[in-house]
């Protein structure tokens, strides 16, 4: 908190896409030799994310880190089994205990079952500082048939009643939404959220503006729909390499995109851009 105001500051890493066999850790500059032949770096994911982590908690010291689904590249199979393990176990190499660190369900982390067994649930919410943050699961990218469609439903319906109580208990002070698809736009087949309209319709009755934070589209995009802002992060695992330091407070969300410098192997970050979140110039 921020003289008794709620604030946070967090970092969010979107489309990881981690993958094993783990591979060795390369110096600077052995790894910017590799990069240009790598329109995505999962061979060195490995350099990649222990750079980039060792850079945010030395320098960054964020109030928790948030991954923005799509943590591995392949969840399913004995190959995904295997990729979840080697993740967690990267992060628990360079992860700080001091530090919380959050997940949210991308398509590409399925099965539900497994994930949950090494992340916990799909949809929850927590807070921070007394501001408030509701993570929503989007499920796969097409819609299901048969019993899954079942599930599916009841996934969408529990993540609305989710987004519904946290706003709810947020009451004024400061809210978010992590989930993995677009939630604006909210028509656009195998990347919008399948509850994305009545998402919207919840987002947009609350008494101040509430960001919704996304991944899953790799080049990124920023909208302002309604007054509500929606930002989607660009990927990890592909140029510019990229992750993004947050400032949440009552008036306002301030977002620093996070780039890395080919010339000194570090991040450099800038601010990016800002959304008012005073109700009142919503
Ligand atoms: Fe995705």
């Amino acid at each position: 908190m921020n003289n008794g105001k709620p604030s946070c500051r967090f970092v969010l890493l979107a489309d990881v896409h981690y993958v094993v066999p783990p591979h060795p850790r390369l110096q600077w500059p052995q790894l910017v030799e590799e990069l240009p032949d790598q329109p995505r770096v999962t061979e060195l994911i490995d350099t990649m994310l222990p750079m980039a982590l060792e850079q945010i908690y030395a320098d960054l010291q964020p109030d928790f880190i948030v991954y923005a689904g799509d943590q591995v590249n392949l969840g399913w199979d004995e190959e995904g089994l295997v990729n979840q393990h080697g993740f967690r176990k990267l992060l628990a190499e360079f992860s700080s205990d001091d530090v919380p660190v959050h997940f949210v369900f991308g398509n590409h982390d399925r099965p539900r079952e497994r994930y949950v067994e090494f992340y916990g649930q799909t949809i929850y919410s927590f807070t921070c500082n007394g501001c408030h943050f509701v993570v929503l699961d989007s499920g796969l990218m097409e819609p299901q048939e048969g019993e899954q469609q079942q599930e599916d439903q009841e996934i969408l319906a529990a993540g609305v009643k989710e987004l519904k109580n946290t706003l709810d208990k947020a009451d004024g002070a400061p809210a978010a939404v992590f989930v993995h698809f677009y939630i604006y736009p909210p028509d656009l087949d195998g990347y919008s959220y399948r509850a994305a309209a009545e998402a919207m319709k919840i987002i947009e009755s609350h008494d101040r503006p509430v960001p919704v934070l996304s991944g899953h589209y790799h080049g990124g995009r920023v909208d302002i729909a309604n007054g509500q802002p929606y930002f989607t992060a660009r990927s990890f695992i592909e140029s510019p390499f990229c992750f993004y330091l947050h400032e949440l407070s009552e008036d306002r969300l301030q977002i620093h995109e996070y780039v890395l410098d080919l010339n000194s192997g570090r991040w450099a970050g800038y601010r990016m851009c800002a959304f008012d979140l005073n109700s009142d110039s919503a």
